[in-house]
């Protein structure tokens, strides 16, 4: 299994001191999300420590893993998106992680997507809700998230989505995708 303290340095060096912070938050936040679900917890912690080790470095990571440009990693995505798809190739061919559930969870931490592992969902919101992201509308999200996973993720899929509406943003489609099953399974359609 992966060991966090052998890639440490790697991840500092690769995203720098605060970025880092981030993640070990992320990563205690997922922690608490997982308490009492059927989901394996070294996989969460590892998740959620990864899921952000190509950010900073989208060219220098392009041009190492020969991608020559950001529509081979996902041709609907924005720049600030492509850093969870590529940290998904990063984290499997630099921090050598082999597990595909693993991987899955940090390629979709940004946009989300259909029908989501329980692994997935936790790595989704932690990022979204660690204890120091203070945006509007954050508590709602915590509050709902402690209840019930489904509706701390759609509470956030909303809200990123409003948010991109506002400020005349890209929406990726896995996003509308993600909130669209979430609501037909509410539904009972899905
Ligand atoms: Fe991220
Ligand atoms: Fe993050």
């Amino acid at each position: 299994m992966f060991d966090i303290e052998l890639y440490k340095d790697r991840l500092i060096s690769d995203i720098g001191e605060k970025r880092y912070k981030h993640s070990l938050r992320v990563m205690d936040c997922a922690e608490r999300l997982s308490e009492g679900k059927k989901v394996d917890k070294e996989k969460v912690k590892i998740a959620a420590f990864l899921h952000d080790c190509a950010k900073y470095n989208e060219e220098r990571y392009m041009k190492e893993l020969n991608i020559d440009n950001f529509e081979q990693i996902d041709p609907d995505s924005s720049k600030s998106v492509v850093h969870s798809f590529l940290g998904a190739e990063v984290a499997k061919k630099v921090y050598n992680v082999r597990d595909e559930e693993i991987l899955k969870a940090i390629k979709y931490h940004t946009t989300g997507n259909e029908n989501m592992s329980l692994l997935e969902k936790i790595v989704f919101l932690a990022d979204a809700i660690e204890e120091k992201r203070s945006y509007p509308g954050v508590e709602e999200i915590r509050k709902k998230a402690t209840k019930n996973l489904d509706l701390g993720v759609l509470e956030c899929l909303n809200h990123n989505i409003r948010y991109l509406i506002d400020i005349d943003a890209f929406i990726d489609p896995l996003t509308l995708k993600a909130r669209n099953y979430l609501i037909k399974e509410k539904n009972g359609k899905a």
